[in-house]
C-alpha cells in the first residue's frame, strides 16, 4: 500500500497524550487528522443503537463497513463526530463508549472493515494518524512513527482531571482499574495488538509536560525534513 502522501503516526495507550499531540501537530503542519479510536467508538455506538451484542462479529463488522460518519473540526483541540448527521461526541467519549470501542476493536472482521476507510484519510498535503496500530498495520510506510506512553497511574490521573472538568462524577481507583484492563485487552488481543512499530520513536510522557513532548516530536520531524522548508 505504498503511497506518496506523507503520514505521521502517533500510537500508544489511551491517556498518553496522543490526542493532544495529534491535534496540535495536524494544526501546525496544516495536515489532515485521523482519530482512528473514534471509528471504533462510533462502531460500538452504532452497533448498540442497532440492538446488537458487541461480540456478534459478522453483524458488528457489517455496521463498521457501512458507517454514515463525518468528522467536523471545531478548533485546534476538538473534533465533532457526526453519526447519521447527529453529533454523538459526548456519548462516544464517555467511559462506557471507550469500553465498547475496546470490545469491538478486538474483533478481526471489524478491523478489516475499518482498514480501507482509515487509509482513505491519507490525502494531500499529509496526514497525522492517531491510534494503536497506525504505524504497525494501517500505515506501515509512514514517514515518521511515534509511540507515546505513560504509566497507568499517570494516565488515570489525567483522565480523572479531564472528567472532573467536564462535571462528571468519577472514582480514581475505578478509572485506574478500567485503564489497566483496557490496556490488557488492547495489548493481548490476537490482531493488531498495541505494540510500538520497530521503527517507532518511543516517548514516555509520565513526567514530561505535553509542551515538551510536542517539542521532541517537532525535533524528530525536522530531522526528516518535516515541515518542508
Ligand atoms: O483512542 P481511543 O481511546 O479513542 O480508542 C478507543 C478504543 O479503540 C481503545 O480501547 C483501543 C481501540 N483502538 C484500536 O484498537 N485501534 C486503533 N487504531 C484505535 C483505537
Amino acid at each position: 500500500m505504498k503511497s506518496d502522501i506523507h503520514v505521521v503516526t502517533i500510537d500508544g495507550p489511551g491517556g498518553a497524550g496522543k490526542g493532544t499531540i495529534s491535534h496540535r501537530l495536524a494544526g501546525f503542519l496544516g495536515w489532515h487528522l485521523l482519530d482512528s479510536g473514534a471509528l471504533y467508538r462510533v462502531t460500538a455506538y452504532a452497533a448498540s443503537a442497532a440492538g446488537l451484542e458487541l461480540d456478534d462479529e459478522p453483524a458488528v463488522a457489517e455496521v463498521a463497513r457501512s458507517l454514515d460518519l463525518k468528522f467536523v473540526r471545531l478548533d485546534s483541540e476538538e473534533v465533532d463526530v457526526l453519526y447519521q448527521g447527529q453529533s454523538i461526541s459526548r456519548s462516544i467519549r464517555s467511559e462506557a463508549g471507550g469500553r465498547g470501542a475496546s470490545t469491538v476493536a478486538a474483533l478481526p472482521a471489524v478491523r478489516v472493515a475499518l482498514l480501507e476507510r482509515q487509509r482513505e484519510f491519507a490525502r494531500e498535503p499529509g496526514l497525522v494518524a492517531d491510534g494503536r496500530d497506525m504505524g504497525t498495520v494501517v500505515f506501515p510506510d509512514a514517514v515518521a512513527k511515534f509511540f507515546l506512553t505513560a504509566s497507568a497511574e499517570e494516565r488515570a490521573e489525567r483522565r480523572y482531571k479531564q472528567l472532573i472538568q467536564k462535571g462528571e462524577s468519577v472514582n480514581l481507583a475505578a478509572l485506574l482499574r478500567d485503564i489497566q484492563s483496557r490496556d490488557r485487552r488492547d495489548s493481548e488481543r490476537a490482531v493488531s495488538p498495541l505494540v510500538p512499530a520497530e521503527d517507532a520513536i518511543v516517548i514516555d510522557s509520565t513526567a514530561t509536560p505535553i509542551a515538551e513532548v510536542m517539542q521532541r516530536v517537532l525535533v524528530e520531524l525536522a530531522k526528516k525534513g518535516i515541515p518542508a522548508t
